[in-house]
């Protein structure tokens, strides 16, 4: 049975070649993305696509795969705000998803990113290789006592108020199902605005939906602290990249953290290093020097991607087999 990869790298390769040794699946891999450009390209016949996050699984694209025979849309991350569900309905596609795979290697992404920004290494870094040993304007900021604000706490943004915890910070979360778990450690939910008003740094945790698309606009960056430190390694349209500029640029947002942006399928998991980059608004992000942005890396430890490799086949394998993947979170449709 063929399995076509798409978004496909070195790294996905080794691990997947590895973990289906247990299995035996013909594995084929497509470095583009897939999408209305290159759908027709899928051999007929083949059975399962396996995608990643800036993969676009529309509804025309689902209907040429089912008309390929592909049964299942298997993806190899947690999100999955871009497949079309409805259409993988309506076409008979069983789509799958790797619900858990490493929710720490995320929240210790998050962690790293705000202690990059509160304590500045990433300048340091730079300065003492120039034999520049100055502590002039690398000031910063203790995490403990802060107060930290967590919008969805799922299974990362749990392990993320956890570490919080650790860190000596009063932890208040915002999700429309509360963890009693949580609760009894200390962490405190309140309304989404109070959560605004009383945070000093904010990390985003929760999906991307129709519902919260810009939940971090003018109107919720109004109700926010001055110098308040966003960290988003959720989903890029969960922020208003214009409205964020602007509160840049007049200090309401005093350190941003993204590993993730509204744009980002043309961009990351690129190398862009002799490239004219068109796009203004990232330019312009990456312009502040309060600003820190990753590729999209925060799921990139190798005991994430052992997992994923790992989750993924055994998935495939019991939807092949007409077995129900014991974690039914697994499966989307
Ligand atoms: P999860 O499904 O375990 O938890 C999500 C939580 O968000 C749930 O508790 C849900 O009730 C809550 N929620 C939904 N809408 C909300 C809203 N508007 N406000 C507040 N809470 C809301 O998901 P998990 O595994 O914790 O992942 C969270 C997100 O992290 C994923 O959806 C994905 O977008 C992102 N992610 C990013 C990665 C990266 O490499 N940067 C890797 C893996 C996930």
């Amino acid at each position: 049975m063929k399995i076509a990869f798409f978004s496909a790298k070195p790294y996905d390769k080794t691990f997947f070649e590895d973990h289906n040794k247990d299995y035996g699946f013909q594995l084929e891999f497509w470095e583009t993305h897939l999408g209305p450009h290159i759908v027709n390209a899928v051999d007929q016949g083949t059975e399962v696509v396996c995608v990643f996050v800036n993969d676009k699984l529309t509804v025309e694209v689902i209907e040429t795969l089912a008309n390929k025979g592909v049964k299942i849309i298997a993806l190899r991350c947690a999100g999955f705000n871009n497949v079309d569900l409805a259409a993988a309905k309506k076409f008979n596609i069983r789509v799958c998803r790797v619900p858990a795979y490493s929710p720490e290697a995320v929240a210790e992404h998050a962690t790293a990113m705000l202690l990059t920004l509160n304590r500045k290494t990433h300048k340091a870094y730079n300065r003492v290789r120039e034999q520049n040993f100055s502590l002039n304007g690398l000031m910063g900021f203790n995490l403990h006592g802060k107060t930290v604000g967590v919008i969805g706490t799922g299974k990362i943004g749990k392990a993320f108020c956890k570490i919080m915890l650790g860190f000596g910070c009063k932890v208040f979360a915002y999700d429309p199902f509360e963890d009693e778990g949580l609760k009894s450690i200390g962490v405190q939910y309140k309304e989404f605005d109070e959560l605004l008003q009383s945070s000093e740094i904010i990390s985003l945790h929760c999906p991307l939906s129709a519902e919260n698309h810009h939940l971090i606009s003018a109107k919720s960056l109004e109700l926010m602290r001055k110098n308040v430190t966003i960290i988003n390694t959720s989903r890029g349209g969960l922020l208003n990249t214009h409205d964020v500029i602007q509160a840049l640029k007049s200090g309401q947002i005093a350190y941003l953290g993204i590993d993730v942006y509204e744009q980002e399928e043309k961009l990351f998991f690129k190398d862009l290093s002799g490239s004219i980059i068109e796009d203004d608004d990232i330019q312009r992000l990456m312009s502040f020097p309060n600003v820190l942005l990753t590729g999209h890396q925060a799921f990139f430890t190798e005991d994430a991607l052992a997992q994923i490799a790992s989750i993924t086949l055994n998935s495939i394998s019991e939807i092949i087999n007409g077995m129900a993947p014991k974690d039914a979170a697994v499966i989307l449709v």
